[in-house]
């Protein structure tokens, strides 16, 4: 029996702390959907087309990664998509809380059939995040250390946009 797992987020966009949280989940996992929050009300960068296509441009050729987007609760998509295992990335003492409160939820709400797993983050992501690499693009900062050379174009062209420089 293979053993599957989901890793969901919002990915706004994928960064190398999401990347070495997903290539170690599949040291342990023989298959990983990897879920991105389609959330209207969340101000994204990308759109969730954009988020996907970014992801995919990584995993598209690794056959034991699917890539899908989900919207309401995550519990009720894991039902569907018959899986019971979440995987979360911890990194500092701050994510701690809203950690537990989200796996604690995930568990209730779905009569303990969810459990989450936390993989710590490497030290070199402790404080990596996608909104710290937001503010990097957006001042024109380099990115090369934080996100994967497949999509770094991508965040640099959507940083112009963000600037007014490109329509
Ligand atoms: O990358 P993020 O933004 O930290 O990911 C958060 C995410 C997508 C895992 C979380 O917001 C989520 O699962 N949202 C869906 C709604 C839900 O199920 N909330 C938890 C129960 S209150």
């Amino acid at each position: 029996m293979s053993r599957n797992a989901i890793y969901p987020g919002s990915f706004d966009p994928i960064s190398n702390g999401h990347i070495d949280i997903i290539n170690r989940a599949l040291n342990i996992f023989d298959n990983l959907v990897i879920a991105v929050l389609n959330n209207s009300e969340k101000k994204s960068w990308f759109s969730v087309e954009e988020r996907i296509n970014m992801i995919k441009s990584i995993y598209g050729n690794n056959k034991n990664v699917q890539v899908k987007s989900f919207d309401g609760l995550l519990v009720s998509f894991m039902e569907k998509e018959n899986l019971n295992i979440a995987i979360r990335g911890l990194r500092a003492v701050s994510d701690y809380e809203y950690e537990l409160q989200l796996s604690l939820f995930n568990n209730q709400l779905s009569n303990g059939k969810c459990e989450t797993i936390f993989l710590p983050a490497s030290r070199e992501n402790l404080y990596l995040s996608s909104t710290v690499i937001k503010e990097i693009a957006i001042n024109k900062g380099k990115l090369e250390e934080y996100v994967d050379k497949l999509v770094l174009n991508k965040i640099e062209e959507k940083a112009k946009i963000k600037r007014g420089e490109k329509l």
